[in-house]
């Protein structure tokens, strides 16, 4: 896999491949992607084959603008519009019913398609010169920790032949992965994961916003069928080779049971082990986007396991709690 710089020559390689069919590791302002045309089955195809994703798991299309996002709709429910002349280009998913004639693998045999207009420069970019709507998942093997830079893409998929290569545009700027929002209808908008835009700004745009986390797996399906989730959903995801117990705020450290990683938000207990500390100054933000980075680097180290304590809960820090639960529960 080819590691491309921030710069024309590296844009155009990238371009190149995505026209001849390959996938590339696009940098959004989220996580980084692996991108591939969305509208060659063929292509799609070969995204799940090189993550090893379930194909019940549907893709987001990303675009280089609204119009030719809804250009991939069959119909565009009002709440959406509102929500995309506020938030695209941006960190929001909207999963609309899908226009005939696309690949069905793209939303795994669902009738609704998720779509998203990437803020970062380098991937609107990629969108505009290549002239593709660009499906792309977090470019990360299934299951596993999202890549938050160019070296994490490296890591998971660098052994990928169909992959020709990365864009690397240094770390990503929100380093968790887009709200995803659907609209199952009687004007309900239902929040299907939590992420870099939060709860509390869409319901400043659309107050009806509901967001209920399911809990009780046989539920799963059925919400699934009513449009109520989404079956990416899985419990477990975002997850560390290492187990990861998670603590409520303010719980004291456990008791050791041997070598140890620590994840902190704000400040760090006494303990024995490496320990990141996702932000010294309190901030959500900084929290989020060093959150999968400190992950990983726990992981890399000799442990039996990783102890974490939730963030406060509340904008940015609900999606990071939701990636933390995921990569915790059993
Ligand atoms: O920030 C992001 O969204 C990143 C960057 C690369 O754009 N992408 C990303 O893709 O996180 P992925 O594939 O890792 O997550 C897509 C999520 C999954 O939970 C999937 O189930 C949901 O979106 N999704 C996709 N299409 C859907 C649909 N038609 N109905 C319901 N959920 C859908
Ligand atoms: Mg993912």
């Amino acid at each position: 896999m080819q590691c491309w710089a921030d710069n024309s020559e590296g844009l155009e390689q990238a371009v190149e491949a995505l026209r001849a069919g390959k996938l590339v590791g696009m940098p959004t302002e989220t996580v980084y992607g692996l991108a591939g045309n969305a509208l060659d089955g063929k292509v799609v195809a070969s995204i799940f084959a090189a993550k090893q994703r379930p194909t019940f798991d549907p893709l987001i299309v990303h675009t280089a603008c609204p119009e030719q996002a809804f250009a991939l709709a069959s119909s565009i429910p009002r709440e959406a519009e509102v929500l995309a002349e506020r938030f695209w280009p941006g960190p929001l998913t909207l999963v609309l019913p899908r226009r005939k004639g696309l690949p069905d693998l793209l939303s795994a045999g669902l009738d609704t398609l998720a779509l998203r207009v990437p803020s970062h420069p380098l991937a609107h970019q990629l969108l505009v010169r290549s002239g593709l709507a660009l499906a792309a998942p977090s470019a990360n093997r299934f299951g596993h920790i999202s890549p938050t830079t160019a070296r994490h893409v490296m890591e998971e998929l660098g052994h990928v032949p169909e992959v020709a290569g990365v864009l690397d545009a240094g770390p990503c700027e929100m380093g968790v992965e887009s709200t995803v929002i659907g609209f199952p209808g009687e004007g309900r908008v239902v929040v299907y994961r939590l992420g870099a835009t939060p709860l509390e700004e869409l319901r400043e745009v659309v107050e009806a916003v509901e967001w209920v986390r399911a809990t009780d797996r046989d539920a799963q399906s059925d919400r699934v069928q009513k449009g109520e989730q989404s079956p990416g959903m899985l419990d477990r995801h975002y997850a560390p080779r290492s187990p990861m117990l998670l603590l409520e705020r303010g719980e004291p450290a456990p008791a050791e049971v041997g070598p140890t990683g620590w994840l902190f938000f704000d400040s760090a207990l006494d303990v024995e082990g490496p320990r990141e500390l996702l932000s010294g100054k309190r901030d959500l933000r900084e929290a989020a986007t060093r959150l999968f980075a400190c992950m990983r680097r726990l992981d890399e180290q000799p442990v039996k396991r990783i102890v974490a304590w939730k963030v406060p809960d509340q904008g940015l820090g609900r999606a990071i709690n939701d990636r933390l639960t995921r990569a915790a529960e059993k």
